[in-house]
């Protein structure tokens, strides 16, 4: 009996043991910046024991990959649906982690009836302006004081660096960008606030993004930093490149994040070097090349590129806060369904066993020494 008693016990031990006695980014990193990772809603419910209780060991910043998305948190125009939003940010202050808000205001995985009327027309710029003021001020009210940082818009920009003409642009005109800053500043005055975007990197898009950042300082909003997105390929962006970035936006005065970092190295399905979820490609085998495994090769071609870009990072520590991975393990990105679903990626620094790859040791050696 008592032996029985003892034995979930054991295998706690060993879990436990298994995850402390491997450096973790976390604390490598703190002299450097926040190691942040986007949680599914199995893990920061702890449903996913394991996943859980890497998420605890590796991390002290999290963003939530869906839970707050406007078609999860707010459904129809009467209904908030906060529960997972709520163990999100539960998970979040009982682990003492930096809690990110992800995202008030996008064009994507919105409802459509935000833009729509009774009879499915397009509303006018007051109503649209009164839903986008009733969502954000729910949304960071409920979560004022416990969520840390927000990505108020999202991805607002042509690669050309023009505004994109989303249901928001369209209805409400070019100042929707301002008046959702504002809202949500409103709404929790001491909260940081972001603009995340993809593929800033490029010099077109990267001005567009600076025009816009420093728009909103006119405006006096206080912006606290951007979001390189970082869902990077293995050839862009090169660190040079990278480097320049950081600098041209710290010289505006906003720290850069890191916000949804991953590493693409699967053939690329298209030559776009766009994040634009709403791409699909039609799976082919040749797309698909390491179904049974990655060859070493391309284990250690990930880890140097890994290592090379986080070089660059660590060398901007001072002008950078946070450094993000979008998701935990290989087995639960996103890139295994996009832009071709049904592939096998592995694109973060663990395993589909939860283990850390070459490319986890090779990030670990870039840190600044203990300080
Ligand atoms: C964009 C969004 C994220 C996420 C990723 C892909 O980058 O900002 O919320 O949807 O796409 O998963």
């Amino acid at each position: 009996m008592k032996k029985n008693l003892f034995m979930p016990f054991v295998g706690i031990l060993a879990v436990a043991t298994s995850i402390n006695a491997q450096p973790t980014l976390k604390d490598t990193f703190k002299n450097d910046f926040l190691i942040g990772a986007a949680l599914n809603e199995s893990q920061f419910t702890g449903m996913n024991t394991r996943e859980a209780a890497l998420v605890k060991a590796q991390f002290n910043s999290i963003s939530p990959e869906n839970a707050l998305k406007w078609e999860a948190i707010h459904p129809e125009l009467d209904k908030y649906n906060f529960d997972p939003a709520d163990h999100y940010v539960e998970f979040g202050q009982q682990n003492h982690m930096f809690i990110v808000g992800h995202t008030l205001v996008w064009h994507n995985q919105t409802p459509k009836w935000v833009f729509q009327d009774d009879t499915g027309n397009p509303v006018d710029r007051n109503t649209l302006l009164k839903r986008m003021h009733d969502h954000i001020s729910t949304v960071v009210g409920r979560y004022k004081g416990k969520i840390d940082g927000w990505d108020v818009v999202n991805e607002a920009l042509n690669e050309d660096g023009t505004l994109r003409e989303s249901p928001w642009e369209k209805i409400i005109g070019d100042d929707y960008i301002l008046k959702a800053y504002q809202f949500a500043h409103e709404a929790d005055p001491k909260a940081e606030l972001y603009y995340n975007e993809y593929s800033i990197e490029n010099a077109p898009k990267r001005k567009g993004a600076i025009a816009l950042i420093k728009k909103l300082q006119t405006a006096g909003i206080p912006i606290a930093g951007v979001g390189l997105q970082g869902h990077y390929k293995m050839d862009w962006p090169t660190p040079a490149v990278l480097d320049e970035t950081i600098k041209a936006f710290a010289g505006i005065g906003v720290k850069v994040n890191v916000t949804e970092l991953d590493m693409d190295v699967l053939p690329a399905a298209t030559r776009s070097q766009a994040a634009e979820v709403s791409m699909n490609v039609a799976l082919r085998a040749e797309l698909n090349p390491y179904t049974n495994g990655l060859p070493d090769l391309v284990q250690q071609a990930l880890a140097k590129r890994y290592a090379e870009l986080f070089a660059v990072f660590v060398k901007n520590s001072k002008l950078m806060d946070r450094v993000t991975f979008w998701c935990v393990t290989d087995a639960d990105s996103w890139l295994n369904n996009w832009p071709v679903k049904g592939r096998t990626a592995y694109p973060l620094l663990f395993d589909r066993n939860y283990q850390p790859k070459p490319a986890f040791d090779a990030v670990i050696r870039t840190a600044s020494p203990e300080k």
